[in-house]
């Protein structure tokens, strides 16, 4: 704004400059020169301007006036005796006075008094001639008629005026109108240079009321008729035997003029620049004039100058602000406006955007602009983020397996038809789990993070790390994963008969068939291998962190398949096992790792118990107590009975028998589950050998089914367990064993 009102203020104080400057030029030119150096320009009160002059030298040839001082004011005379009234360059004009004829009578036929003196002296230069244009022989009288008798060149010519009037009233509704009735006037030739007046009557039959005739060429504007005129000799005294005429002037004796109004060298007599010639009107020769847009005298050297037109607004008219230029004037319609202010049309420009919409307009490109910048930013940081994570999402790519499918959101999407709700199959500490159908039919498991941080981003990476090295029968098998989105995605393959926890305690629609002692058996066994796997990997050692019956997924056929790693953390084979606690889920959760916050592969050990113990009490980690209702913790009650040795009433009825066989070996399993159980790692088992305790017990157990069972064989197999409690094992008991195999070979789909 400021620098916009400081070059307003600059153009303001230009103009001002521009338009004051010929101003002054313009007060100097009043007193301009109309003469040539040196000569004087006034006489009296008169401007005598070149080629006119007063002295010799000052004036051009023919051109020559006298100025007589002695009368007050002094009088500039032309000729011998005829005075002149003004002086005009611009017309080629001068008036002087001329005299008026008349002829008196004191009746009809006497006359008095009469004066006619030719008008002759103006031709002597032949640079006057009677204006044509500005003149009228004028004849006053009621009984007149006057001659003009005049030179033409080397002719002659003659004219007349006749004027009547029967009174004087007859006259007066003629209103000053030259017309006849009193008044007679004619307009004369051009060229004329000389005119005498002579009378035609011989008398005046008017003499009574109007005794004088009155005849004069004289300027035409200058002359009002009145009746005043007739009266006596009221018009001769009124105006002292003077009435003006207009003489054209012209420059006679130099050619004629060859280029109208333009400089032209060819003229000599036009001696000022920015002056031009043109032929005059009235007889031979040229007249010299300043050309449009200057002003002066043309006649002397620079006696042309520029008029500053917008010092007379009322003859170059401008609605605006006008600018004087040299031989013209410039007008600048005003703000908002535009057109030709010359002619007064300056008309609004029709406003596109008014300010407020311009405010407007601005301000909302300002915005757009700013929150394209910060969209921009904002589009660049996510990119790069996306870049950055794609580019770490490769590393892992190349660090997994090449058999591990690599999906696109686009499948994934499809698969799971967008996500919908009754797709869910789970829902974990990690995120969703769903399921979807892949192209080929195929039925997979798709685990979705919640959102994903730099923490939980590594550890779904570790997910993927582990499990693209895992490839064991007994654990979830995991078919790809999708990285493209910020929340990656892991698609397993789909185990379709649910948890072991659903199959022991409720929710499974299977929960209402028995679960042959066999099968719980071959679960444990194949969870039992699959944790043994993990952790004994060679290349790193796994721990699974959060073993727990809803953590083994149970296929068609109830096999067991170990799941959620989520927790898993790695370790290098050498070092201490020890790895910070991520988590645990209550009732599994190991005691000595409550203490120290760290967890190890005892603590899946611990945790693996608790499973055992679950699937030979089908009771939950934390139960509820059948008689009192209240909460209890199946690890420790669990220990309490088995060292009164009142486990059996624990035991899942379902599985209890008469059998002592059967009852062994769950004696034997609970005491394997115990042994886990121990509150220090260090007294526990490895998964190794819990694993293989399991497998000799499973083969027992399906030896009795085979009715082939040895005593000895019996013995000598309880008696590698470490356990020393074979003493106490009770005798099997073959009829219910029957029934339970019954059972496990009817084993729901
Ligand atoms: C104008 O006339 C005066 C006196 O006649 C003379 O002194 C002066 O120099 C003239 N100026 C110009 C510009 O001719
Ligand atoms: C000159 O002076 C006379 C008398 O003072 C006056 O009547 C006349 O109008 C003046 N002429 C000019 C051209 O000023
Ligand atoms: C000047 O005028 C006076 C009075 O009108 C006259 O007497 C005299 O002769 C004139 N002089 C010239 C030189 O015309
Ligand atoms: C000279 O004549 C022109 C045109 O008739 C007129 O506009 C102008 O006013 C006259 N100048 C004088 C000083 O009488
Ligand atoms: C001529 O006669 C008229 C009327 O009788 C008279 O008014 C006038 O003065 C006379 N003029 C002369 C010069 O005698
Ligand atoms: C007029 O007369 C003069 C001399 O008497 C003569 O030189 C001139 O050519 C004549 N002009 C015309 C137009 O007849
Ligand atoms: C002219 O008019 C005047 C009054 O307006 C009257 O007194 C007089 O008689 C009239 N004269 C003639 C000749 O009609
Ligand atoms: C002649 O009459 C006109 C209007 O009718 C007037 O403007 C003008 O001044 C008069 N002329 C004289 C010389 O009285
Ligand atoms: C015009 O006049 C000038 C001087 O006044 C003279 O030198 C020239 O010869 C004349 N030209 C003609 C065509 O008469
Ligand atoms: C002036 O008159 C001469 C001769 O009649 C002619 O040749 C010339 O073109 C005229 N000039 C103009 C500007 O009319
Ligand atoms: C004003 O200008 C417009 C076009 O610019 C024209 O149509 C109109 O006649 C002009 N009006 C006048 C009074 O000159």
């Amino acid at each position: 704004m400021a620098p916009m009102r400081r070059l307003q203020c600059f153009l303001f104080l230009t103009l001002t400059l521009i338009s004051l400057l010929p101003a002054a030029a313009l007060a100097a030119s009043t007193t301009f020169n109309m003469s040539l150096p040196g000569c004087p320009n006034k006489c009296g009160n008169i401007t005598i301007p070149y080629p006119f002059g007063t002295r010799p030298g000052c004036y051009r040839p023919g051109f020559d006036i006298t100025c007589n001082e002695s009368t007050t004011p002094a009088k500039a005379i032309m000729g011998t005796n005829i005075e002149v009234l003004d002086f005009n360059i611009t017309s080629a004009e001068i008036r002087v006075l001329n005299f008026i004829g008349y002829v008196c009578y004191n009746q009809n036929s006497q006359q008095n008094d009469t004066w006619s003196t030719p008008f002759s002296n103006i031709g002597e230069t032949k640079t006057y001639l009677f204006s044509h244009r500005r003149n009228k022989f004028t004849v006053i009288g009621c009984y007149s008629l006057a001659y003009i008798n005049g030179a033409q060149g080397n002719g002659s010519y003659s004219s007349g005026c006749a004027s009547f009037c029967q009174s004087l009233n007859s006259t007066t509704g003629n209103g000053g109108s030259c017309n006849g009735l009193g008044c007679c006037q004619t307009a004369i030739p051009a060229g004329l240079s000389y005119y005498e007046v002579s009378w035609g009557f011989n008398g005046n039959q008017a003499w009574s009321f109007n005794p004088c005739s009155y005849a004069a060429l004289m300027q035409e504007d200058w002359y009002n008729f009145t009746v005043d005129d007739l009266v006596g000799n009221g018009f001769y005294e009124r105006n002292q035997n003077n009435v003006p005429i207009v003489l054209d002037w012209a420059i006679r004796e130099n050619g004629t003029c060859l280029a109208s109004h333009v400089e032209s060298s060819a003229s000599p007599a036009c001696q000022s620049i920015h002056s031009g010639c043109d032929n005059t009107t009235n007889g031979d020769g040229y007249i010299c004039k300043c050309l449009q847009g200057y002003e002066g005298n043309p006649y002397v050297p620079n006696g042309c100058t520029d008029i500053n037109e917008c010092n007379i607004p009322n003859q170059y008219p401008c609605t605006g602000t006008c600018v004087n230029i040299e031989g013209n004037y410039e007008c600048l319609c005003p703000k908002g406006t535009r057109g030709d202010g010359k002619a007064g049309n300056c008309t609004k420009i029709p406003e596109n955007f008014p300010y407020p919409a311009k405010v407007a307009i601005g301000c909302i490109l300002g915005v757009a602009v700013l929150v394209g910048i910060c969209f921009l930013a904002i589009w660049h940081k996510q990119r790069r983020r996306y870049i950055k994570e794609k580019d770490e999402y490769k590393k892992y790519y190349e660090m997994m397996d090449n058999h591990l499918r690599v999906f696109g959101t686009k499948q994934i999407e499809i698969a799971t038809n967008n996500f919908d709700e009754n797709h869910i199959i789970g829902v974990g500490g990690h995120g969703k789990v769903y399921k979807g159908l892949l192209e080929n039919n195929m039925a997979v498991a798709i685990k979705k993070s919640k959102e994903i941080d730099e923490v939980q981003r590594g550890e779904f990476v570790n997910e993927i790390i582990l499990l693209s090295h895992i490839n064991h029968k007994n654990i979830v098998r995991l078919i790809g994963c999708c990285l493209e989105v910020q929340i990656p995605m892991l698609v397993y393959e789909y185990v379709p008969n649910g948890t072991l926890f659903d199959l022991l305690h409720g929710k499974s629609k299977n929960r209402n068939r028995p679960i042959s002692l066999g099968t719980r058996l071959r679960i444990a066994v194949e969870s039992a291998e699959a944790l043994d796997y993990l952790h004994s990997s060679i290349t790193h050692s796994i721990l699974h962190g959060d073993v727990k019956s809803a953590n083994i997924l149970l296929d068609d056929e109830y096999h067991a398949k170990v799941s959620d790693f989520g927790a898993s953390n790695l370790l290098p084979v050498d070092d201490a096992q020890i790895v910070e606690l991520v988590q645990g889920t209550r009732g599994y959760l190991d005691p000595e790792c409550l203490c120290t916050q760290i967890i190890t592969k005892k603590s899946d050990v611990y945790s693996f118990g608790v499973v055992i113990l679950e699937l030979i009490t089908r009771k939950k980690a934390i139960y509820a107590d059948n008689e009192t209702g209240e909460k209890k913790h199946l690890a420790s009650c669990f220990i309490s009975r088995l060292s009164k040795n009142k486990i059996h009433d624990m035991w899942d009825v379902e599985i209890v028998t008469n059998d002592e066989k059967v009852n062994l070996v769950l004696q034997e399993i609970s005491e394997l589950a115990v042994q886990c159980l121990s509150v220090r790692g260090d007294d526990r088992p490895t998964m190794k050998q819990v694993a293989e305790e399991l497998q000799k017990l499973l083969r027992f157990h399906t030896s009795l089914s085979s009715w082939q069972i040895d005593p000895e064989e019996t013995d000598s197999l309880l008696s590698e367990t470490k356990f020393d409690s074979v003493s106490d094992t009770p005798a099997f008991h073959s009829t219910n064993y029957m029934k339970v195999l019954e059972i496990d070979t009817e084993a729901p789909r």
